[in-house]
């Protein structure tokens, strides 16, 4: 899409600067991300016949909106919900459509310049630490989050061991955290990975989070104990470093990563789309232009290329891969690339089932939960597939929350309830983990 293009990359360069400055100048009042997104809108339509849901594709390519969801543009049908954004030009264009054609919508967001700057989602003035040290109640940089990982690496030897995997493509290196008590016995293993898609900050939000309650509970939560002690936990904290550190810098709805195309001026390729399953095929785009684009070919992404790998070469011993989406409250299994139910269906969904109740026993929180397929979309070539049909038993994408109303900008404030709940469902799944299923 062309809205997500980038700016000129000699502005691109000055951007963080600028940042830093306006930080400094205006606490408070800072023109963030260069007030690109003033006057822009996020509405939510639901076409209610086919005829409306083809007129919205139309629209929706010509008027290039940013689509939150569903992800991309061939999954708008008829009966589902989908969130644009809309940049400021096209929405006189589009409110006129939609009021002569009757179809249904709401503005979930008036002008998304005021809701980035009203500081509930971006780092303005408030501090990066807490009073008791790390602030895990704030969305953090890609450099904080790899110096905190550092630094949990100095002060934490005894379960905590931090290595690379890898490259991303710009160059930055891929860092997995491995947790668990050292033994040396066989241990089984968990896969988690979050931020393979760039703009959904709450998912390294969360990694940072189940860290933080490992290393803290470990001593006084029997739970946690017997998970460190049986288990290692290898955490990816942000998978997909470039997209990430742009949607910093340049553009906070970026999703995609930054590997640049020869032939389109468009780039990044979107990371769930990357794996060798049913490659490129549903709910994939072949146009590097597009959100959903799944690259030129399988695991052509540095970052997919380097997790792969890892997976590929310890299998035997990971039982599980999670992997952290937001935003929808939903709780997914495999397939996703089709519709039908897995081998074994029957323990994996009952994980699934004790999870999201788990999860809203804490606050009532509803996540909806089944085969991504018919849950969520249908979609080909995701990590989580690929995990499953590479022998990983139990593999699941959590979408956090919310289910719209602030989308991925979910206010810092949310951080704290989100993962709380979060953490007892990934606790509840875990220990599943470790019985023998039925
Ligand atoms: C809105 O502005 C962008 C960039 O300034 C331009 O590329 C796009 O075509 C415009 N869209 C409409 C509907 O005018
Ligand atoms: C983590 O610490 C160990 C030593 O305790 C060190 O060998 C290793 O290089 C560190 N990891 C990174 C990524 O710096
Ligand atoms: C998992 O959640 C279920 C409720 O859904 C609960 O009954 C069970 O005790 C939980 N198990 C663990 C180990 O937390
Ligand atoms: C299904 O369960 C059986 C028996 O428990 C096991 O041998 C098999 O590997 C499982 N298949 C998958 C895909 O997990
Ligand atoms: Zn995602």
């Amino acid at each position: 899409m062309k809205f997500l293009g980038k700016p000129s990359s000699r502005r691109a360069a000055f951007l963080p600067l600028c940042l830093l400055f306006l930080k400094i100048l205006h606490p408070g009042h800072s023109h963030l991300y260069s007030s690109r997104y003033a006057g822009d809108k996020v509405i939510r339509l639901i076409p209610n016949t086919e005829e409306e849901a083809y007129a919205l594709k139309k629209i929706y390519q010509q008027l290039k909106v940013d689509l939150w969801q569903p992800s991309s543009i061939s999954q708008v049908s008829e009966g589902t919900v989908t969130d644009v954004h809309i940049p400021h030009n096209g929405s006189r264009a589009l409110l006129a459509f939609l009021q002569e054609t009757n179809i249904q919508y709401k503005i979930l967001m008036e002008d998304l310049q005021k809701v980035l700057e009203k500081g509930s989602s971006l780092p303005t003035q408030r501090s990066r630490r807490s009073v008791s040290g790390y602030n895990y109640e704030v969305y953090h940089s890609l450099e904080e989050i790899q110096n905190w990982m550092h630094h949990l690496n100095k002060t934490h030897s005894g379960l905590i061991h931090m290595f690379s995997i890898g490259k991303s493509y710009e160059g930055r290196s891929l860092f997995v955290l491995k947790l668990g008590r050292r033994s040396r016995a066989y241990k089984r293993a968990v896969w988690i990975d979050c931020g393979i898609h760039a703009r959904e900050w709450i998912g390294p939000a969360f990694c940072q989070w189940f860290v933080k309650e490992a290393l803290l509970t470990y001593r006084s939560d029997p739970t946690m104990r017997k998970m460190l002690n049986h288990l290692y936990f290898y955490i990816m904290p942000v998978f997909n470093v470039d997209g990430y550190h742009f949607s910093w810098t340049n553009d906070r709805f970026w999703r995609k990563t930054r590997s640049r195309n020869s032939r389109f001026r468009c780039c990044g390729v979107d990371a769930n789309r990357n794996w060798r399953v049913k490659w490129c095929d549903e709910g994939a785009s072949m146009h590097p232009c597009d959100d959903t684009y799944c690259g030129p070919f399988p695991e052509s992404e540095p970052e997919v290329k380097a997790v792969a790998n890892f997976l590929r070469k310890h299998k035997k011993h990971i039982r599980a891969y999670l992997s952290f989406h937001a935003y929808a409250q939903m709780l997914l299994y495999p397939y996703s690339y089709k519709y039908a139910t897995i081998p074994n269906f029957s323990c994996v969904e009952s994980a699934a089932y004790k999870a999201v109740n788990a999860l809203q026993s804490v606050y009532g929180v509803q996540y909806r939960y089944g085969p991504a397929s018919s849950t969520l979309y249908v979609s080909s070539g995701s990590s989580m597939d690929w995990a499953y049909k590479n022998g990983i038993p139990y593999t699941f994408a959590f979408e956090l929350r919310d289910t719209g109303h602030f989308g991925f900008l979910l206010p810092e404030m949310l951080i704290k309830p989100t993962c709380t709940e979060t953490m007892l469902a990934v606790k509840n799944i875990t220990m599943h983990l470790l019985k023998k299923c039925p």
